[in-house]
């Protein structure tokens, strides 16, 4: 079999900037972007629990923050109280991000809220607690920014015990009354629960993410076979072979947690964002934006 020679490294470093401009080149959002800015960036900037680099995760401040900085959506973790709340936190446990301990789904709302959430990250925000699903999204609407989208990832565990069946029902049920259904992206390991969404309500954006150690063989057949929208890997699954597969069928790209200058440029080289709705998902916006801003 004849192997295709490397490409010269000039000629790489050209199709690099390239894609690079390509990507930068279009017109971004300035530092100082205002709620009510209506030019969407191609390439999307994603604050990872609302911008977890910044404030404390998955809190008002953090998603106010995600808000500052003109992210193009706030990533957050949704799980459910043991009295039926859909509240906003990673872990399905509170010691690690509150000062508190136990198990959400054996908690009620008011148990869950008597705990700080702001307090590890920094004591400047002592004070912030544990937000409910529906608080985040008055949150956002007060605003007036009409432009953000929220990712709602969805901390579905089936077996494990507490585990509503009808986590997704709820959360539809709050997207409709607060008129957020077309302006979501509902995310999840779980991807039956996708197909859920996707049954109850057409309307709504999913993404289908992808971790461990191993990378889906075939992501594009997982995405068809669950109707996702998107492709949601972790970094670490993204190569140039991937990004030209997925892009093939028409499929965005939104890779987490990109944390690193270093690897947001390498993801904007392999072409991300160069399909509309790629995008990137960082605990860091601002360092996203900058970067965007200054490669312009
Ligand atoms: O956006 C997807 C990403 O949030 C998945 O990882 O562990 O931060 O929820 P995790
Ligand atoms: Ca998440």
């Amino acid at each position: 079999m004849r192997s295709r020679s490397p490409r010269p490294a000039r000629l790489r470093v050209i199709g690099l900037s390239c894609c690079i401009l390509g990507v930068l080149g279009r017109q971004g959002t300035g530092v100082a972007a205002t709620p009510t800015e209506k030019t969407p960036r191609p390439l999307e900037i994603h604050a990872h629990r609302g911008g977890a680099g910044l404030a404390p995760e998955n809190t008002l401040a953090a998603f106010r923050k995600g808000m500052e900085w003109g992210a193009d959506a706030l990533e957050m973790d949704l799980h459910v109280t043991r009295d039926g709340k859909v509240v906003v936190i990673h872990d399905e446990r509170l010691d690690r991000s509150t000062d508190g301990r136990g198990n959400v789904a054996d908690l009620t709302l008011a148990e869950v809220r008597r705990w700080d959430a702001g307090v590890k990250f920094s004591p400047a925000f002592r004070g912030e607690r544990i937000p409910t699903l529906r608080e985040v999204l008055e949150l956002v609407k007060a605003s007036g920014n009409t432009r953000i989208r929220l990712d709602l990832e969805l901390k579905y565990a089936p077996d494990r015990p507490g585990q509503p069946e009808d986590f997704e029902e709820r959360v539809l049920e709050l997207l409709r009354q607060i008129g957020f259904v077309e302006r979501v992206n509902v995310i999840s390991f779980h991807h039956p629960s996708l197909f859920k969404i996707k049954a109850l309500e057409p309307k709504v954006r999913t993404g289908l993410l992808a971790g461990g150690q191993q990378a889906p063989l075939d992501p594009v057949a997982l995405v068809r076979q669950y109707q996702a929208d998107y492709y949601s890997p972790s970094v670490r699954h993204v190569t140039a072979g991937v990004v030209a597969i997925v892009h093939r069928a028409g499929v965005p790209i939104v890779p987490w947690t990109v944390n690193e200058e270093a690897e947001m440029r390498r993801l904007i080289g392999l072409g991300i964002g160069t399909l509309a709705g790629d995008a990137i998902v960082t605990d860091y916006p601002d360092r996203l934006l900058t970067l965007l801003k200054a490669s312009r």
